[in-house]
């Protein structure tokens, strides 16, 4: 049986679809459930925050998660990418209410963020000094008060930064949602978790 880390957040609707294109037909966990076998049994689906489901892959509890680039990122797992699943598609930015030239020519800055990893590794690979001011939400509005000079954010519609008078200053990556493997599953399991990957990437193109 092949366990699949699902990110509970807004991504599990469209990897749901995604998988039952591939063949592999699991329902949205009923009441607070946490773990979904499929029709045949091959497949248990296990649905946790979507920051946890690297760690979950990594520690071998899943053999395979579906997540955005991002907390894959920020949680620098040690974990297969096998595939970029195309949907989830957003862009980690720098955002501020500062022009970009002030922007470029600040000396330090108070980084407002989610995601204090990918936030220190880019302003450490760009040698801006910052403070780093760790959220767990509501970023732009740190911004908007002054909290942070910027925030490192994922922007998808950009409707949140101009609802709050922020704009781009700098764009870090383009994120998606992708499927990832644990290192010994994909050597023991190899031919089920590589076939589950094709039949995911064809059904991206339904
Ligand atoms: C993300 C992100 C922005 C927003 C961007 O937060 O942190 O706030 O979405 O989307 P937009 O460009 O389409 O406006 P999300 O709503 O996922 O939740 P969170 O702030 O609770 O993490």
């Amino acid at each position: 049986m092949i366990t699949i880390a699902l990110a509970k957040g807004r991504l599990l609707k469209t990897a749901l679809n995604r998988l039952k294109n591939a063949g592999v037909e699991i329902s949205a966990p009923a009441n607070r459930a946490l773990l979904v076998a499929d029709s045949t049994n091959q497949f248990q689906a296990i649905f946790i925050k979507d920051q946890d489901v690297p760690l979950y892959v990594e520690y071998g509890i899943a053999d395979v998660g579906i997540c955005g680039k991002d907390n894959i990122w920020e949680n620098g797992a040690d974990v297969y990418e096998l595939l970029d699943l195309n949907f989830g598609t957003c862009k980690m930015v720098v955002a501020g209410k500062q022009s970009v030239e002030a922007y470029k020519a600040a000396q330090f800055l108070k980084v407002g963020t989610k995601y204090p990893k990918i936030a220190t590794e880019f302003f450490m690979i760009n040698a801006v000094p910052i403070e780093l001011i760790k959220l767990t939400g509501s970023v732009e509005l740190g911004a908007v008060l002054g909290l942070s000079d910027v925030i490192v954010d994922i922007v998808k519609t950009g409707q949140t930064l101009a609802e709050n008078n922020l704009h781009i200053l700098e764009e870090i990556a383009p994120i998606s949602a992708r499927l990832i493997v644990n290192r010994a599953s994909f050597a023991l399991k190899r031919e089920v978790i590589e076939s589950l990957s094709r039949r995911l990437k064809n059904a991206s193109h339904h």
